[in-house]
């Protein structure tokens, strides 16, 4: 039976077995993911995958802590880290600690998570020392989809010395993991040698020090995209829509309910 894993567990597993992440957004799939995760986060796609929002920019406060209670509720082995929602945290640093502190108050989380490399590097700071764990995410962070004009892979040419400062200022500031979200292998494998946190892929690189898919993603539940870096372990979308038009042809045709689904006279029948 080991400990459940805090924070400095994470920071301490760079260069170790690789670090197994996904993210949940409610209890029956926190209950799933748990014994098999170090990591369960409550991404700020949930807005996209549960909420049918178009970007991440529309998610609030008040999502990410009803999803995180529910997903704290399913919890029993793995770590839980939260997203911070845009502009919960870009402010200033007492911004990002007054509702990075609500978030893990209110869910039980232990640690936050908030996109931005080197000009996020104060804050995170700020947050660290104030008893805030926190994980990073930079490369393509998609808080900020509009001003990067799109989706698209970073740190391609010249653009990757930018990403490897972000990367090198946030393990400084004292970050305990940090992401890489979608740029080339190569500079994902610069950047797990060259920093002494723990890297986390996505659309990254087999080289991190860990990966991270949305659940739904990989298990094929949510289908309007499909990104190159997902790996489809399941076909589940596919499954639910053919049960679902099965319930609805039984319905019809009136062979639901059969004999098993009603009630008679008699006791536990
Ligand atoms: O919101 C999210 O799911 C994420 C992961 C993809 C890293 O930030
Ligand atoms: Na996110």
């Amino acid at each position: 039976e080991t400990r459940r894993p805090v924070p400095s567990d994470i920071r301490a597993r760079k260069g170790g077995t690789p670090l197994v992440v996904l993210t949940a957004y409610s209890t029956p799939i926190a209950r799933l993911v748990d014994a098999h995760c170090d990591i369960v986060l409550v991404g700020d796609s949930v807005g996209m995958v549960v909420h049918g929002l178009e970007s991440t920019l529309g998610v609030t406060m008040e999502m990410m802590i009803l999803h995180g209670k529910a997903v704290a509720r399913g919890l029993r082995r793995a770590m839980m880290v939260i997203d911070m929602p845009f502009g919960s945290y870009e402010e200033s640093r007492e911004q990002a600690f007054r509702n990075a502190a609500r978030l893990m108050a209110e869910t039980g989380a232990s640690a936050v998570k908030l996109e931005g490399g080197a000009h996020m590097a104060d804050t995170i700071e700020f947050l660290v020392q104030r008893g805030i764990p926190v994980m990073a995410h930079v490369g393509l962070t998609p808080q900020s989809v509009n001003t990067l004009g799109g989706y698209r892979v970073q740190g391609r040419g010249k653009d990757a010395a930018r990403i490897m400062a972000d990367a090198r200022a946030v393990a400084e500031a004292g970050a305990f993991s940090v992401v890489l979200e979608k740029v080339t292998e190569s500079l994902a494998n610069e950047i797990t040698r060259a920093i002494d946190i723990p890297t986390i892929g996505i659309g990254a690189s087999a080289e991190c020090d860990g990966q991270v898919l949305v659940v739904d993603d990989m298990l094929g539940l949510f289908a309007d995209f499909h990104p190159k870096f997902v790996k489809r372990y399941a076909e589940l979308g596919k499954a639910a829509e053919e049960a679902i038009s099965a319930y609805a042809r039984d319905v019809r045709s009136r062979a639901f309910p059969g004999p098993d689904h009603v009630f008679g006279e008699g006791r536990g029948k």
